[in-house]
């Protein structure tokens, strides 16, 4: 995409959320819409991944963007793809979706919770064991957002910094940040010995990191996603004679998911 020759558009024309709430009297902003990369240069079907080209990917459970990472890639070509999420049955059926893509691509799966260090190892050694090497890891993986019902009965999330219960927030901080924080202190080695490869790991920040109100997601949720952006910024500063590390925000995805609200007047 060259940006320079984006569509802007201005903050006054975008839906309220957007402009009143969380970019402010922020002037400008690129086209509302990249929603799909289809028949552009990012399309997966138009990258031809280098051959051995691996890829690690934790919360590829049966729905949401992990999932889409993985067939993405699958689609360029990667040689081989580690899924892995809490649910076996979940990654089994992913792994699936991955052959009927690309059935060259070694694909493997691995039943992982990020918050359980015994299975973040075993997710390394099985790496490093059916692979020998990886190009990129995806930290996808985040503790679902709760929303409560307000007055008139519409989705929203927990309120105030105290509304949240001290068991959602610890559970917020061990998936989000110290999962991810554990995976990329066990995944490092084998990036750092894939010479001849991107050595990237891309964490899945959020918008909401950014943001000091609950409109989005829960102050847990967003405080792990701000702390996930400067964990990215330490990795990188500390590695990055061979390593790349950056946190990204997807924007807002609708997931197959009906139990989160979604407003495509809002989105
Ligand atoms: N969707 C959006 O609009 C949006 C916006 C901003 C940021 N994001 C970020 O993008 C990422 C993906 O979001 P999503 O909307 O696709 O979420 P999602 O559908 O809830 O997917 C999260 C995945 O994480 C897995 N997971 C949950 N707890 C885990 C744990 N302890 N260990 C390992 N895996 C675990 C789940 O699978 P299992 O249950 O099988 O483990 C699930 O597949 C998240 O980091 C999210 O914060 C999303």
């Amino acid at each position: 995409m060259d940006l320079q020759r984006a569509e802007w558009i201005n903050v006054s024309d975008l839906p309220p959320l957007f402009r009143d709430e969380i970019l402010g009297s922020a002037a400008y902003v690129t086209k509302r819409y990249f929603r799909s990369a289809k028949g552009g240069q990012l399309d997966p079907v138009n990258v031809k991944l280098p051959i051995p080209f691996v890829v690690a990917i934790t919360g590829t459970g049966q729905r949401g963007i992990g999932v889409s990472i993985a067939l993405s890639y699958a689609q360029a070509g990667a040689s081989g793809i580690l899924l892995s999420s809490r649910s076996e049955a979940s990654a089994r059926s992913v792994a699936e979706q991955v052959k009927a893509i690309n059935p060259s691509c070694r694909v493997e799966y691995e039943a992982c919770d990020v918050s359980k260090e015994e299975d973040v190892i075993r997710l390394a050694s099985r790496c490093r064991a059916s692979f020998g090497r990886l190009d990129v890891a995806v930290f996808n993986q985040c503790e679902p957002l709760r929303y409560e019902k307000d007055t008139d009965g519409n989705p929203v999330s927990p309120s105030g910094i105290c509304d949240e219960l001290e068991e959602e927030i610890m559970k917020a901080w061990a998936t989000n940040y110290h999962g991810t924080y554990s995976a990329i202190k066990k995944l490092l080695p084998l990036i750092q010995q894939s010479t001849n490869g991107p050595q990237t790991m891309i964490i899945l920040s959020s918008l909401a990191a950014n943001y000091p109100y609950s409109t989005m997601g829960s102050p847990s949720y967003n405080m792990s996603k701000l702390a996930l952006n400067r964990l990215a910024e330490y990795v990188d500063a500390e590695f990055k004679s061979d390593v790349v590390c950056i946190a990204i925000h997807p924007g807002a995805i609708k997931i197959n998911d009906e139990t989160v609200p979604w407003d495509d007047g809002k989105f």
